[in-house]
């Protein structure tokens, strides 16, 4: 389980909190869709949960354990994270880019071959076929299978996605997702996922969060949201992204 408790941070600009969350449980094998207007601190969250910035105020709990009390570096390696960038490294093959950190953690040659050939096949890319090839090489929904191979190479529980499927034309967004879906029957991963399209946040999340100006407004299934709309912001967001 995750928990984030009451997360300040603020970017040093006057009283301007970018992310000012109370509270936030995630249970286990839990998909949280994390979205809100553009600016409205998702992105932020995330890497607070990633340990790649620091709150000014509160902590984030993973499985007991703190991230204000351990080593940022040991921190994320429990944490996969998939940003919409992709972020392969041109210069190394598919290969090499799923197994970077594997690499990286001196595991020996046998597991990161095993393990990343078993990686390309989760994602539906033949290993023979693509692992000598260089990311250009690839289609964008590709390489976003890749990126995703990456994250889960050294098998973390938690799997952040920050509007990982954003860079995809509308029908390869959506065969991706239901494939991911599909996939993650299998890997019961923890994913807390940032979207800024209502649709996919109510398709991918059990719950959904719904941040404004660094705060969650509400949080809940979709039938929550379209029953009960807290206020007017709320049910302007809803009916603006149908
Ligand atoms: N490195 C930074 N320095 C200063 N302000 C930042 C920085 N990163 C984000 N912000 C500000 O914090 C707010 C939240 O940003 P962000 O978390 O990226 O939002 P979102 O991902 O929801 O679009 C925005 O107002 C943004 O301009
Ligand atoms: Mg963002």
């Amino acid at each position: 389980m995750i928990l984030l408790k009451n997360l300040k941070k603020n970017y040093g600009k006057n009283n301007f909190k970018a992310v000012d969350i109370k509270s936030l449980y995630i249970k286990k094998a839990q998909i949280v869709s994390l979205i809100g207007p553009s600016g409205c601190g998702k992105t932020t969250t995330l890497k607070i949960i990633n340990n790649l910035i620091q709150a000014d105020e509160g902590f984030v709990e993973i499985n007991g354990e703190k991230n204000t009390e351990s080593d940022p570096v040991l921190w994320r390696r429990k944490i996969g994270y998939v940003i919409q960038k992709i972020g392969l490294f041109p210069h190394l093959t598919i290969l090499q880019n799923i197994s970077i950190l594997s690499y990286v953690l001196k595991r020996n040659k046998k597991f990161i071959q095993e393990r990343s050939y078993e990686l390309m096949e989760l994602v539906g890319l033949n290993p023979k076929d693509y692992k000598n090839r260089y990311p250009l090489e690839l289609s964008g929904g590709q390489q976003q299978k890749i990126g995703l191979a990456r994250a889960l190479m050294e098998n973390p529980p938690l799997l952040l996605m920050d509007e990982a499927f954003r860079s995809l034309d509308p029908l390869t967004s959506r065969s991706m997702r239901k494939e991911f879906l599909k996939l993650n029957q299998k890997l019961k991963k923890t994913i807390v996922l940032v979207t800024h399209d209502i649709q996919e946040a109510f398709e991918m999340g059990d719950l959904v969060v719904l941040m404004q100006k660094g705060r969650i407004v509400q949080k809940g299934t979709r039938e929550d949201f379209k029953k009960n709309p807290k206020n007017l912001f709320v049910e302007n967001f809803l009916n603006k992204k149908n």
